[in-house]
């Protein structure tokens, strides 16, 4: 049977929104590595869908597996759906376990979307103001999202005031897909350049600071995009909570903390200006780690820590 993934090729937006369609494991792999398809939860998913793409082709399904489990080493969710789906047995089995990963993500965000916006409402108030960083939105995921998922559930309840967005530089997820996101769910939302996220945080525009994440080590240190942990100390300094929105699959009991996390180091033509001397260098961190103890509370869809993810 021919089967396909489909994805949307988030690198269009918001001018286009268009899908793209793979056919192959090295395919899924460069829309990976260039972010056609991004955010933890989604690559997760992205894995799983490709072991199984890899199963039902008749490829060399370990063989694929480890390429797919390296397209990007920082967010620990791409070599959980890779191994979910290559502890099955059979191609049937395997493509059933890449739609159950699907599925569950769905489900799962929603549950810590609605977790987390009780908790805000419960520590802040009946309306809460929020600012956020990178997209860590539907887009980010399947559906729903992790952080604009904790915003849905606030507008669900009448509860959420207004949303801030860093625009996430250099390849701007924030000013482009989370921005987009909550036009479309038509959320009031102002933009600001990413150095200005830690003065709204400083004149308390925001309650509450609310991002995603790409790997919480069993210390509870958290990785995710560049730009997160200033606005963490910024909360910190400002006395205002910082949250970290993510599923269970993002924890990884296997790196004891943040600085055992592999940083991807991206091209440096994404910062670099087409005509900059040809001297200069770029140092591209696509990511940065928020020690735990800036870490207000973690929110997944099973519980909320407040602490060692493992204790
Ligand atoms: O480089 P990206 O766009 O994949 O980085 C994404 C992030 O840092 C997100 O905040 C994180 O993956 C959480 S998405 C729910």
């Amino acid at each position: 049977m021919n089967r396909r993934i489909v994805l949307i090729d988030q690198t269009l937006l918001p001018g286009t929104l268009t899908t793209i369609e793979i056919d192959t494991v090295d395919e899924l792999i460069d829309a990976i590595k260039r972010l056609a398809v991004r955010g933890a939860p989604a690559l997760g998913v992205a894995g799983a869908l490709g072991v199984a793409l890899a199963a039902t082709n008749g490829s060399d399904v370990p063989k694929e597996a480890e390429k797919l489990r390296k397209a990007r080493p920082t967010a620990v969710n791409l070599a959980w759906g890779v191994d979910r789906v290559l502890a099955k047995g059979s191609p049937e089995e395997m493509v059933a376990e890449a739609v159950h990963v699907l599925e569950d993500d769905i489900r799962r965000n929603a549950d810590l979307g609605r977790r987390g916006a009780q908790w805000l409402i419960d520590r802040v108030g009946p309306r809460v103001n929020v600012h956020t960083h990178c997209n860590a939105g539907a887009l980010a995921c399947v559906e729903w999202g992790t952080a604009l998922g904790v915003v849905r559930a606030l507008k669900e309840r009448d509860a959420l005031g207004h949303v801030y967005l860093d625009e996430t530089r250099p390849l701007l997820q924030g000013a482009r897909l989370t921005a987009w996101e909550l036009a479309q769910m038509g959320v009031e939302h102002t933009v600001v350049v990413d150095s200005a996220g830690p003065t709204v945080v400083a004149r308390r525009l925001a309650d509450a600071v609310v991002v995603g994440a790409d790997r919480i080590a069993a210390n509870g240190d958290v990785v995710n995009k560049i730009g997160t942990y200033p606005l963490a100390l910024a909360a910190a300094r400002a006395g205002i909570p910082f949250v970290v929105a993510a599923p269970e699959s993002t924890i990884d009991p296997h790196t004891p903390d943040g600085e055992s996390v592999e940083i991807e180091i991206r091209d440096a033509a994404e910062i670099l200006h087409p005509d900059s001397p040809g001297a200069s260098k770029a140092l591209n961190y696509a990511f940065d780690v928020t020690p735990a103890d800036l870490v207000t509370a973690i929110v997944t869809d099973e519980r909320i820590i407040n602490g060692k993810p493992l204790d």
